[in-house]
């Protein structure tokens, strides 16, 4: 590489205060505004000084990062300048998130990971999901009388604590795709463990929101103070338990956490008695698995995901396709914003009844077949709502399973990275809610990601769910790591977000707002969130949508205004340049050279 012009889209000190101010606003309730609104976010020109979220995307021309967290992000980068694929940076930025944005993903959870080999043209889909116990059956989440626990009483019980995936899932695909040492990527997670960080404000505020009864005792110890007050922001926290962690990833790789003392470590952290909570062999048996990409077209571009056990990929495929011939407009109107909450309510009412893990239920092909979404899309009114839309029968449907009961929360995030060489990485990666099962081992914490699972088994009508618990099954996920390529096959961008169930709605309006309303990445993660998740018509609260709730009311959508936390991180790959975009609402950066 001739010249390195580094670039970093760093928040400023006003954008952190605005971004705590906003936190703030969440936790307490406070009605806040959001700096993606709608209208900052419009097609006029970004205002310049106000960080991230409102800044145009900078041009950058090699490789690229887009992370949670500016100190994952320069290690990624790092990895590049030294001449690492995306692989190889993907791995370093995961392990620093695991440090310093603890509460959303890391080596004891899960992921989704689409990875492009620029040289071979070739899309592959890695699936890091966690995996139940195989002793686990679909009881595991009812009480004696046999109706379902809520899920505030799973959460943080072994119960809700799947067997880890995301560093087996990792390790397959460095294989693969990495050309660094294994070892060499951890050293920067390595060196910030033992020599500390600076708390964020969002660490601090999501600690001091949940607090420090609800962590197990080696997680209150290390969050919080001998007062039970969370460390305060801005003060350098070690994790020097974790550094011995990742040495001995490094070291031995995914086998470091399903042999010796850290496996064991985990297995005491998860019992929970009367529970069939995970086990060694459990951990010993855990395979990554390479998956089929599940690709759509959408104006003329291939928009691909990742399929089961997530139904990310399908349902934004499935959404997008009933949107295809639809004129959606050239910026954001009343008119396509019901067009979309019309397509997602279909595509969610499929979702819940027949997406599940396909190893373990058969998740019919045909809910993508392309005459059965015209007719479901034929079903769209543009004059006034469907309310709620009910599951379509699919060309190959075999046993109608059940309806589901489950839920998501949002302890999820993105990392997005193109190379020097144009391969590109886009991993979704989780803990399922902030800070997961709240059982912290060997300085890291266990997912809950098994609260994924429907804890109904059976519906009203006593027909098999189909996202119910089973022994060695995957939890359904939303996770949608994505990627766009264009006519000629050439990577268009890298995208997705964290949310819960609301992952599908943050993709789809990103990848409306770059396709058909032709916005850069920084304005598509920006601009005011949409969507619905067959319920309510849910627009950002704090988000300049009045206007658009009203219209939408008057097309018979019941509207709320839920607040809603996107950490949507994109990459568009242009003939000359890498353009990013870090969600405002978050504390991600995107920096490059
Ligand atoms: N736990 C969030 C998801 O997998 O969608």
């Amino acid at each position: 590489m001739s010249q390195k012009t580094s670039a970093v889209y760093a928040r400023n000190p006003l954008t952190f205060i605005l971004g705590a101010l906003f936190l703030v606003g969440l936790t307490l309730g406070i009605h806040v505004p959001a700096t993606g609104a709608l209208a900052q976010a419009s097609r006029a020109a970004p205002e310049a000084a106000t960080g991230a979220g409102d800044r145009p995307a900078a041009p950058i021309r090699t490789q690229m990062v887009v992370a949670a967290h500016p100190l994952a992000a320069r290690a990624a980068r790092q990895m590049l300048r030294d001449g690492g694929t995306a692989m190889d940076a993907l791995v370093a930025a995961q392990m620093v998130l695991n440090l310093v944005e603890p509460q959303s993903s890391g080596i004891g959870g899960g992921g989704f990971l689409l990875y492009w080999d620029a040289a071979e043209k070739r899309l592959a889909t890695y699936d890091g999901r966690e995996t139940a116990p195989a002793a686990a059956g679909p009881d595991r989440f009812l009480r004696n009388d046999g109706t379902p626990i809520r899920w505030p009483d799973a959460v943080g019980t072994g119960r809700s604590i799947g067997v880890p995936g995301i560093v087996p899932m990792l390790e397959l695909a460095h294989q693969v795709h990495g050309d660094l040492a294994w070892d060499k990527l951890f050293a920067p997670a390595i060196k910030l463990a033992a020599e500390g960080f600076g708390v964020s404000p969002r660490l601090n505020l999501l600690l001091t929101a949940m607090g420090a009864d609800a962590f197990n005792e080696e997680g209150r110890d290390y969050f919080f103070d001998d007062d039970g007050e969370p460390h305060a922001l801005g003060e350098v926290l070690r994790n020097p338990a974790l550094a011995i962690s990742f040495k001995q990833i490094a070291e031995f790789g995914a086998a470091a956490l399903s042999h010796g003392p850290i496996a064991k470590g985990i297995v005491t952290a998860a019992r929970e008695p009367g529970v069939a909570t995970l086990t060694l062999d459990d951990l010993r048996d855990y395979t990554a698995i390479v998956r089929p990409p599940v690709c759509a077209p959408y104006r003329g571009f291939s928009i691909c995901g990742m399929g089961p056990p997530s139904s990310g990929g399908m349902t934004v495929a499935s959404t997008l396709t009933m949107l295809a011939d639809r004129d959606l407009g050239d910026a954001p109107n009343a008119a396509a914003l019901h067009l979309i909450l019309e397509a997602e309510k279909l595509a969610y009412a499929d979702r819940n009844r027949y997406m599940a893990d396909s190893d373990y239920v058969a998740v019919p092909a045909g809910l993508l077949d392309p005459e059965y979404l015209a007719g479901r899309a034929g079903t769209i009114d543009s004059g006034q709502t469907m309310g709620r839309a009910e599951p379509g029968i699919p060309p190959d449907l075999g046993m109608m399973p059940g309806n589901d009961v489950s839920s998501e929360n949002a302890g999820t995030s993105q990392i997005s990275i193109v190379d020097r060489f144009g391969n590109a990485a886009s991993l979704t990666t989780t803990i399922e809610s902030a800070f997961g099962s709240r059982r912290m081992v060997a300085g890291f914490l266990l997912n809950n990601e098994l609260t994924d699972f429907s804890f109904a088994p059976v519906d009203d009508l006593g027909r098999p769910v189909a996202n119910r618990v089973e022994g060695g099954k995957r939890p359904r996920s939303s996770m949608a790591p994505t990627m766009v390529f264009d006519a000629g096959g050439d990577l268009w961008a890298v995208l997705g977000s964290p949310g819960g169930s609301r992952i599908i709605l943050y993709v789809v309006k990103a990848l409306v707002a770059m396709i058909d309303w032709g916005m850069d990445p920084q304005e598509a993660a920006a601009l005011g969130i949409f969507g619905s998740r067959n319920g309510p018509a849910e627009l950002e609260r704090g988000a300049d949508m009045d206007a658009f709730a009203a219209d939408l009311a008057a097309l018979g959508h019941e509207v709320a205004r839920p607040s809603m936390t996107s950490g949507l991180h994109i990459i568009r790959v242009t003939p000359d340049t890498l353009l990013g975009g870090a969600d405002p609402r978050r504390e991600g950066i995107a920096i490059g050279d």
